[in-house]
């Protein structure tokens, strides 16, 4: 089965051909537009997915050497995201399916970041536990054999890539702050500041992140309104220490109680922030000390992209979850919660 995928739920413009030997191409536009805003602007990053879409579509077309009708169905995500983002890729994405007479899918874009860790490691089978980590989600889920996802929980304010991209920018480095922040923390000297990590009761499997990052900007005001032209680059690299180790001991303790909880043996961390390298060092060593295993899937699958959109709908036509949606998309905003 060949399937067409494309993804634009916020500012990467991204499609892909997948078939059942896994890519055969992943094209992704990052939109530099937002850059000088520090974060995205809905409005912009709708119009820049209208200029790349078809490009990026026949490019995916051409490097994985397909035609357009051999493709079997096309898949786009349809939520969460910004809605004028959304509606790019998927009235493009409905328009071609129709117009070929194909299936059409709409893929909800959390899923399909739980798919690319089967995508990226064909050996990792359900049961397992999937830590969604991005810019707009931080959830962990129970994924049962059958793929279905229960929410074992979730942030309750920022998610983890939210708060990377926030104190970032009150640290006047530049966006996203995921990929910045990491690079400064790698070359802090100790001591950095210990910064709160918060204690949601022994149960929760939730996570808050809001609290952390005013944390960090009520230290950072205790140095004067203009602490920004005295930080010194020393002290700025171990702020960002502070602030990392803090987010990934909640990562890390939250996804080690899913794991009891629910008896499984494998967790799979997927979203953008799941690219750090200390986080990756972290897990890697829990997974050795405390025996399970662990699964990163290759970093341009971390990120936004269409190839885990087209993977999702593939499995999901394979085993008849598709449904017959025709052009009608199905909305999908939350997950049942997990029941032991
Ligand atoms: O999955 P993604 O591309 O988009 C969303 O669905 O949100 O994730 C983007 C997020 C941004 O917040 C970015 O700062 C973060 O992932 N990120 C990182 C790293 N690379 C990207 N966070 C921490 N360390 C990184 N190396
Ligand atoms: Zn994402």
């Amino acid at each position: 089965m060949i399937v067409l995928g494309i993804e634009t739920s916020c500012d990467e413009t991204s499609a892909a051909v997948v078939d059942d030997s896994g890519v055969r191409s992943n094209i992704i536009y990052s939109q530099l537009v937002h850059k000088k805003y520090g974060g995205v602007v809905p409005e912009l990053a709708s119009r820049d997915h209208l200029r790349k879409i078809a490009q990026t579509v026949r490019q995916a077309l051409e490097e994985a050497g397909v035609a357009l009708g051999e493709i079997d169905a096309v898949a786009a995500t349809s939520l969460p995201g910004l809605t004028g983002a959304l509606l790019v890729g998927n009235s493009f994405g409905q328009g071609l399916a129709y117009s070929m007479g194909k299936r059409f899918v709409p893929v909800n874009h959390i899923e399909a970041h739980v798919h690319s860790a089967m995508l990226g490691d064909r050996l990792l089978t359900p049961p397992f536990v999937a830590l969604a980590v991005s810019g707009g989600h931080t959830s962990l889920f129970y994924v049962g054999a059958d793929l279905r996802l229960s929410l074992l929980g979730q942030t309750l304010d920022d998610a983890a890539g939210e708060a990377f991209d926030k104190v970032a920018k009150m640290l006047g480095l530049g966006y996203p702050g995921g990929p910045e922040i990491e690079k400064k923390a790698a070359e802090a000297q100790p001591p950095w500041p210990g910064f709160p990590v918060a204690e949601l009761g022994r149960d929760s499997l939730d996570f808050s992140f809001s609290g952390l990052k005013t944390a960090v900007l009520n230290s950072l005001l205790a140095r004067g309104s203009d602490y920004l032209e005295r930080l010194e680059e020393s002290d700025l690299r171990r702020f960002c220490r502070g602030f990392q180790e803090a987010v990934l001991e909640a990562l890390c303790r939250q996804s080690l109680k899913a794991l009891e909880v629910t008896g499984c043996s494998a967790l799979a961390v997927v979203g953008g922030v799941s690219i750090n390298r200390a986080l990756r060092a972290r897990l890697s060593d829990l997974a050795g000390r405390r025996g399970f295993r662990i699964c990163f899937p290759p970093p341009a699958l971390c990120t936004d992209n269409a190839a885990m959109v087209a993977w999702n709908a593939r499995s999901m036509l394979l085993d008849g979850t598709a449904g017959e949606m025709g052009l009608a998309v199905r909305a999908r905003s939350g997950w049942p919660r997990y029941t032991p």
